[in-house]
């Protein structure tokens, strides 16, 4: 029997703790975290680095925290935000009063994920005459899509990529249209390899089919226009682009936003109109959703609009200036390099860079840079492509690129004299034969304490702010890149689902 007088377990204390520990907790379990800012991180965060920034979005955050998107008309300050963040994606992304796409209307959604489902559901629900909707991707377009898929029930057709030019053949994405297909899917660029695929011939060949094209633009949308302006060659990717009906782009990335907002444009309201939820069979309130979600946040919202307001358009250049140097620095440290070469020639802010045969093990160098203070992120193989390293590179990397040079020639150096992770021989037997239908439980939690992970499930963590993970992981990548994708996500998921388990004892 539980007793109510004492109840009090993870975050639900018994009495209530005072503010300040309750502060003091959260930076504790902080503390262990992967640092967020100083441009030593090249994934999950985006740092422009710009004084006072943080501070003005927490303070935006603040004012709108409990506003709810759930009714515009109680809260019209979020629906003007809202259609503000609209409006600049719209015309940052070649649309608007003026331009060849004076309709472009939008929603703000919670990330590039929603953003995607979003674009997949209202190209389903526009055609609710086919039974068994489809949609066409690149190999490289971002797993959303396979999740907006899944989710939604929508077949997913994947045209391979080139393992040259790490882009699909517009002729092939063509092929792969059939009756079925609601949607062709392109990104600008891709998050792996951060190259743009051939928007243009491949919503030609969509609109020639009749079928609507998204453009992701979660990472790209808020850095090419501007790459362009400063002079890149970057091609047309907008709505510039004749049979382009949506696009997407994430304001929690290169907008410098704090997580929680991403844009999802249609080129006009017909288009976003299938998009809508709504509901009036029931005796409460008639939902009328645009997004996923029905309660919002309006903090993300705020926190977002300020950003824009205080950034503008001149900061965003001058942003996109500095990161496209820090690109140009990095990629030059990875030329100059023995062991290492480039996957792609650097067309926005991706550096993407993989061993040459006699070069280092990758994921024993990924080690090696961790331990040098700098969190890069491990691509493993797949289809052709050989395992790689990402760095999603930010403004506020700039000031470190002079550092990155040496520490990745010292690791390179470390990684050759350590030599290849070899995969113990019963794990390599095991992950040849292993299905994903045969992991068992134990199988699993033996697997994970093999590797070092968590604490194998054994229920005896070392409490919050414990690292789940090796200090190494260059054994753990080894073995997922020795598993075909089905073995990884199967193995992952179990992994995942390890770690996350409750806690019940709380030490206030
Ligand atoms: C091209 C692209 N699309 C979609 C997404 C998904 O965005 P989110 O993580 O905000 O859901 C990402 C994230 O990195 C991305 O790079």
């Amino acid at each position: 029997m539980i007793d109510e007088n004492t109840i009090g377990a993870g975050a639900l204390s018994r009495d209530g703790v005072a503010a300040d520990v309750a502060l003091a907790e959260v930076r504790r379990l902080r503390a262990g975290d992967r640092p967020t800012h100083g441009g030593r991180l090249f994934a999950y965060v985006y740092d422009p680095a710009v004084p006072g920034l943080d501070d003005l979005a927490a303070a935006a955050h603040r004012e709108s925290a409990h506003v709810n998107g759930l009714d515009p008309t109680a809260f019209p300050s979020l629906l003007a935000m809202e259609n503000a963040l609209v409006g600049a994606a719209g015309r940052v992304l070649g649309g608007g009063p003026g331009t060849t796409a004076p309709d472009v209307v939008g929603s703000v959604t919670s990330g590039g994920t929603e953003s995607l489902i979003l674009a997949v559901k209202a190209a389903r629900d526009a055609h609710p005459e086919i039974a068994a909707p489809r949609i066409v991707v690149p190999a490289s377009a971002h797993a959303a899509f396979a999740k907006a898929a899944h989710y939604l029930r929508v077949a997913l057709d994947v045209v391979p990529v080139s393992v040259d030019t790490l882009r699909p053949e517009p002729a092939a994405m063509a092929a792969a249209i059939r009756p079925e297909t609601v949607l062709v899917a392109c990104s600008a660029p891709s998050y792996a390899h951060g190259v743009v695929d051939p928007v243009a011939e491949i919503a030609a060949a969509a609109a020639d089919a009749g079928v609507r094209c998204h453009v992701d633009a979660c990472f790209g949308g808020w850095t090419l226009p501007y790459l362009r302006r400063l002079g890149e060659p970057v091609p047309a990717f907008d709505f510039t682009v004749p049979g382009v009906t949506s696009i997407s782009v994430d304001l929690h990335k290169y907008a410098y936003a704090p997580k929680g907002v991403s844009v999802l444009l249609h080129r006009d309201a017909a288009g976003r109109a299938p998009q809508y939820f709504a509901y009036a069979d029931w005796p409460g309130y008639t939902m009328i959703n645009p997004v996923i979600a029905s309660t919002r946040s309006g903090g993300p919202i705020a926190a977002a609009y300020a950003t824009l307001r205080h950034l503008g358009d001149a900061g965003y250049l001058r942003l996109a200036a500095v990161t496209r140097d820090a690109v140009a620095g990095l990629a030059d440290a990875v030329r100059a390099v023995d062991g290492l070469r480039l996957l792609a020639e650097p067309e926005s802010t991706v550096v993407c860079f993989t061993a040459t045969e006699d070069g280092p093990d990758l994921f024993v160098l990924v080690d090696e840079l961790t331990t040098r203070g700098w969190h890069t992120q491990p691509q493993l193989s797949y289809a052709g492509l050989p395992a790689s390293v990402h760095l999603t590179v930010t403004a506020s990397v700039a000031p470190r690129v002079a550092e990155f040079g040496p520490d990745l020639a010292a690791a390179v150096a470390a990684a050759q004299a350590a030599g290849p992770v070899r995969l113990p021989a019963e794990l390599a037997s095991l992950v040849g034969a292993l299905t994903p239908e045969a992991l068992t439980p134990d199988l699993v939690v033996g697997l994970a304490a093999g590797l070092g992970l968590g604490d194998g499930g054994s229920g005896a963590g070392d409490g919050p702010g414990a690292g789940p993970l090796p200090e190494r992981m260059a054994l753990v990548n080894t073995l997922l890149d020795a598993a075909p994708p089905a073995l990884r996500e199967r193995l992952l998921v179990e992994f995942v689902g390890l770690l996350q388990r409750p806690t019940w004892d709380s030490d206030d």
